[in-house]
């Protein structure tokens, strides 16, 4: 740590070395500290006034770049950078995957000592624009936006760039909705291309029945999926659970692979299990199974009580991850194989150092999908394997 007094106001220079986590920062140092400064891209040597200081970091806010870094590129959005919506846009692509495996990277070495896994190289889109199948926008009387980074205020758009165009043909129509009176001048708009091309148009905030959940980017859960299938493909199983199987996204690729197994799907939303009934109805399979209940609960009553068998487990949670409960029952069943698809990666490596503590597991490989491209998240695919 360095010893200089760094003071809110003070103005510095310095060289951003790469991006943060779940932001739009980039990461300098100065006389040892490190400085977040937002909207700043790799190898760029900026001047910068700073806005936050604390102990072992600061935040500043950028002045001046002094050199542009090789990495920066024009946003093609014209409120990239106001809209909350998208950290790296003007970042360019190659760069983003190469700080997204940087930051997954780093995010794992506690995984080091429960032994050696293989790391692979992130999976790219192909499209980096256009590739969502699904939105949430916000009327305000007969303006369509999205809120501002960590606001409430709206930011008016005539267009998304990461939404499917298809999408954007209806914000028109959303303007157009401030003419009936009778409607709120707020409201919530959440619209969705379904499997069928209809577009689904959700107004207000969604309820237990009404919330749903899709992958956002069709082709690149292609790509996942195709990923999953090329690691697992070889291996034979009988008994498969599917645990967070939404409505059976994952189930369909299990069934294509393993169509003599038992395979039970299983999830906490009605809704998603009944959508899934009714999606997989025509397939003829005795053995496959939907259940609704919560992911520990299943593993409890059906796996450690009941003694049911399980030789492949498929786990694709939300970003909170696992619980504490499944993580112990996990780790005390170990199944043959594990595929564990994340989309926060400090959630995995939480619940993966509580499953490998138990000692009968092993992490076999990790690979990142670009699902989310203009932004910080990921999407991970570990694959875990019994010991014995
Ligand atoms: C990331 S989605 C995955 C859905 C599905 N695998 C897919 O690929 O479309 C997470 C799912 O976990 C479900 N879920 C959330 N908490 C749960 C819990 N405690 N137990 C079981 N399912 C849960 C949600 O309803 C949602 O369908």
């Amino acid at each position: 740590m360095g010893t200089l007094q760094l003071l809110v106001g003070q103005i510095i220079t310095l060289t951003i070395e790469r991006m943060a986590f779940d932001s739009d920062y980039g990461v300098g140092r100065f006389d040892g500290k490190v400085i977040f400064v937002p909207r700043t891209s790799p190898k760029e040597k900026v001047r910068v006034v700073l806005t936050k200081v604390r102990s072992t970091y600061a935040v500043g806010k950028l002045e001046q770049i002094l050199e542009k870094g090789p990495y920066r590129r024009l946003p093609p959005c014209p409120v990239a950078g106001r809209c909350g919506g998208c950290d790296w846009q003007h970042i360019k692509y190659e760069e983003q995957l190469k700080q997204k495996q940087g930051l997954l990277s780093h995010i794992l070495t506690p995984l080091n000592s429960y032994g050696k896994f293989t790391l692979l190289p992130f999976i790219g889109a192909e499209e980096e624009f256009r590739y969502r199948n699904r939105i949430q926008l916000h009327r305000e009387k007969n303006q369509v936006g999205f809120y501002a980074r960590g606001s409430r205020q709206l930011i008016p758009v005539k267009d998304c760039l990461l939404a499917e165009k298809v999408l954007v043909e209806h914000f028109q129509n959303i303007e157009l909705r401030a003419k009936d009176t009778s409607l709120p001048l707020q409201e919530r708009v959440e619209l969705a291309r379904l499997v069928d091309g209809s577009i689904l148009k959700q107004f207000g905030p969604p309820t237990a029945e009404t919330r749903f959940f899709a992958q956002v980017n069709t082709r690149q859960n292609d790509v996942l999926k195709n990923l999953i299938s090329a690691k697992i493909q070889t291996s034979n199983h009988d008994e498969i659970i599917d645990l967070y199987c939404g409505s059976g996204n994952i189930t369909a690729l299990l069934l294509q692979l393993w169509p003599r197994a038992s395979i039970t799907g299983v999830d906490l939303s009605k809704t998603l299990i009944q959508q899934a009934q009714k999606e997989f109805k025509s397939i003829l399979f005795e053995n496959l199974k939907w259940v609704v209940s919560s992911t520990a609960q299943y593993l409890k009553e059906e796996l450690v009580e009941m003694k049911k068998k399980c030789s492949l487990l498929v786990l694709d949670p939300p970003r909170v991850g696992l619980d504490r409960e499944s993580c112990h029952w996990i780790g005390e069943l170990s199944p043959k194989e594990i595929i564990y698809v994340s989309c926060n990666p400090m959630t995995l490596v939480r619940d993966l150092k509580l499953i490998l503590a138990k000692g009968r597991l092993r992490v076999d490989s990790i690979q990142g999908v670009d699902m989310f491209p203009q932004t910080t998240h990921m999407e991970i695919i570990t694959i875990l394997k019994n010991r014995v």
